[in-house]
Parts: structure tokens; C-alpha cells; sequence
């Protein structure tokens, strides 16, 4: 598989996770709970496969570029990855902050092409 392979895959993930997160954060934001949200499974299980997919295409970007994975700037990633994995349960479970989320959310992927473009540390 090439490079620019992984790449597409980190970014199918990524669009994976923000979408299931909008949605998720949109229906907290509208007063909805667990359990008015019959489409809740679909969601969460968007969020898991990108989750997957956007590390899989980036330690295959790493693979192919012979970066280490010890580099300050992967391990910030992978931290923020960790981050972004605990997000979907926040909207549900801590209401209020659901509009700051969503506000918040685009700035998540700046930290990430931030952190892969001028791989500060
Ligand atoms: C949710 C967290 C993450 C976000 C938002 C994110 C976002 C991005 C974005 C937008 C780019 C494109 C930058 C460009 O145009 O080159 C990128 C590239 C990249 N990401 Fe991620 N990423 C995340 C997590 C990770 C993780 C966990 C890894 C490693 C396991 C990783 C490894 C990379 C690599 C190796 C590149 C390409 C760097 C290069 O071309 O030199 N990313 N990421």
C-alpha cells in the first residue's frame, strides 16, 4: 500500500469520527438522551471504525515514511487520538457542555494538522 493509501484512510476516519460526533453533540444540543436516540448504535459504531481506520492509516503513514513512533509529536497524537475517543461520551453525559463542543470540534483536527505539518516537537 502507498502513502498517499494511509493518508485517505486517516481522512476517511477523520471524517467518520467528526460526523458521529456532530451528530451526537446535535442531539445533546437539542435536549435528546440515550434513550431518544434510536440511531445511537450506528453512531458510536461510526466512531469506533474511524477511530480505527484514522490509526491504521496513521502508523501506516509512519510505516512508510520510517518515522518513530517515539517522536514528541506522534506520541501528541496518539494523546489527542485518546482524547477524541472519550469525546462522544461527553455531549450525553455532560449536557452543557455539548454547544462548546461543537464549537470546539474543529479546532481538535487543527491541534492534529498542526502537530503532523510542522511536527513541532
Ligand atoms: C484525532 C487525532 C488526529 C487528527 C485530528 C489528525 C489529523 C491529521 C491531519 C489533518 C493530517 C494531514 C496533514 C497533512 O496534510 O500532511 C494528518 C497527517 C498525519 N497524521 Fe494525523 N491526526 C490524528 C491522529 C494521528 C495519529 C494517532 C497518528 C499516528 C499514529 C497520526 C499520524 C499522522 C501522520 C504520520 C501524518 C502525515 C505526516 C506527514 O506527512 O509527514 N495522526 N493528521
Amino acid at each position: 500500500m502507498s502513502y498517499d493509501f494511509y493518508k485517505i484512510l486517516h481522512f476517511i476516519g477523520l471524517a467518520s469520527i467528526w460526523g458521529a460526533l456532530g451528530a451526537a453533540t446535535l442531539h445533546a444540543m437539542n435536549g435528546g438522551t440515550k434513550a431518544t436516540n434510536p440511531s445511537r448504535k450506528i453512531v458510536a459504531a461510526t466512531h469506533g471504525i474511524g477511530l480505527f481506520l484514522m490509526l491504521l492509516g496513521g502508523f501506516g503513514m509512519l510505516a512508510k515514511k520510517q518515522i518513530p513512533v517515539g517522536d514528541g509529536w506522534v506520541i501528541a497524537k496518539i494523546v489527542l487520538w485518546l482524547v477524541v475517543g472519550g469525546l462522544l461520551a461527553v455531549p450525553l453525559r455532560a449536557p452543557a457542555l455539548a454547544k462548546p463542543l461543537w464549537f470546539a470540534l474543529p479546532f481538535f483536527v487543527a491541534i492534529g494538522a498542526w502537530l503532523a505539518l510542522t511536527k513541532p516537537f
